[in-house]
């Protein structure tokens, strides 16, 4: 198994989110240009890689779940456009160009992430419409969706992130905030990529389990990145968690034993794979890479 697979899907995702979203020239422009800078800054759509992955792992038709895999990357998107702002982390770069609020100025980039947001769940109601899969199916997703995005997932992970600035660092709190500040949305993506291929319930807490585990060592390892990562490569400044006080895994057990923390929790969602009947090699593959990974 080899990195090919996840660039052939990023070519598919990126052609499905451009058929996706409203023509560019559509009034007024800017708010679409403002959406379209981000979304197509380089993002290594990890988050559509695992659903469509999920999807194969369970026998289903992986291209039927392009849109919901896309509705996955556009709440991301906005998360990291909000995430950015001055009222949060108040960040420069992102994907290796200015942040979006720096070049269309903040009311738009609240826009833009808005925008996003909203087009995710649009993109799911269609798919019942067209009727790709059963109406039922789609409400599960998007109840699944908007549950990991909202305030008991990825809001109420990034109101504790933000809270716990310039405190003591605090396990329960720090698993607390990286548990729903990423693990929400990366567990969701492997879960809907389930729920998509009618998955069964020992399926299901399967992927569940491995997502869970995978969020928590893919956010330990940014942590870690932001500290001993290169700029160029991860696209983003090294030192925003230094700058604004985090709670961070580094920051509460130091380098070497985050990255001990991250391998067992890849270890653990490897684990969880053998409970899954279908084609799991890329759900491995993407658990062994992530933790090694420089961007
Ligand atoms: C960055 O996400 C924010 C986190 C939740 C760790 P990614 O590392 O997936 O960023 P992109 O999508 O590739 O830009
Ligand atoms: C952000 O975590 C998680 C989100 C929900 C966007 P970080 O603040 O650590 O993400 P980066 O390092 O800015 O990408
Ligand atoms: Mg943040
Ligand atoms: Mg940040
Ligand atoms: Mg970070």
């Amino acid at each position: 198994m080899s990195e090919t697979f996840m660039n052939d899907y990023r070519q598919k995702i990126d052609d499905c989110l451009k058929n996706l979203l409203p023509d560019a020239a559509t009034y007024p422009p800017e708010i679409h240009q403002a959406m379209r800078y981000s979304l197509f800054a380089g993002g290594k759509r990890l988050r559509p890689i695992l659903c469509l992955s999920a999807v194969k792992a369970c026998g289903d038709d992986v291209v039927k779940a392009l849109p919901a895999s896309c509705a996955l990357e556009a709440i991301h998107t906005y998360s990291l456009i909000h995430d950015d702002l001055p009222g949060m982390d108040n960040d420069d770069y992102r994907r290796g160009k200015p942040t979006n609020h720096k070049v269309f100025g903040e009311g738009l980039a609240i826009l833009a992430g808005d925008g996003l947001l909203t087009l995710a769940f649009e993109w799911l109601s269609d798919l019942a419409e067209k009727e790709y899969y059963p109406a039922e199916q789609i409400v599960k997703v998007i109840k699944r969706l908007a549950f990991a995005s909202g305030v008991l997932g990825m809001v109420g992970g990034q109101s504790a992130d933000l809270l716990a600035e310039n405190k003591t660092p605090d396990e329960n709190v720090l698993r607390y905030i990286h548990s729903h500040k990423t693990g929400a949305l990366i567990s969701a993506s492997v879960e809907i990529g389930g729920l998509l291929a009618n998955a069964n319930e020992q399926e299901m807490t399967a992927l569940r389990i491995y997502g869970e585990h995978v969020g928590l060592a893919y956010q330990i390892t940014d942590d870690i990145l932001d500290i001993i990562g290169d700029a160029d490569k991860i696209g983003k400044p090294i030192g925003s968690d230094l700058k604004n006080h985090k709670a961070t895994f580094p920051a509460l057990f130091g380098i070497n034993q985050s990255q001990e923390i991250a391998r067992e929790a890849v270890l653990k969602a490897l684990a969880a794979l053998e409970n899954l009947s279908g084609a799991t090699e890329e759900l491995r593959y993407l658990a062994q890479s992530l933790v090694e990974r420089e961007a």
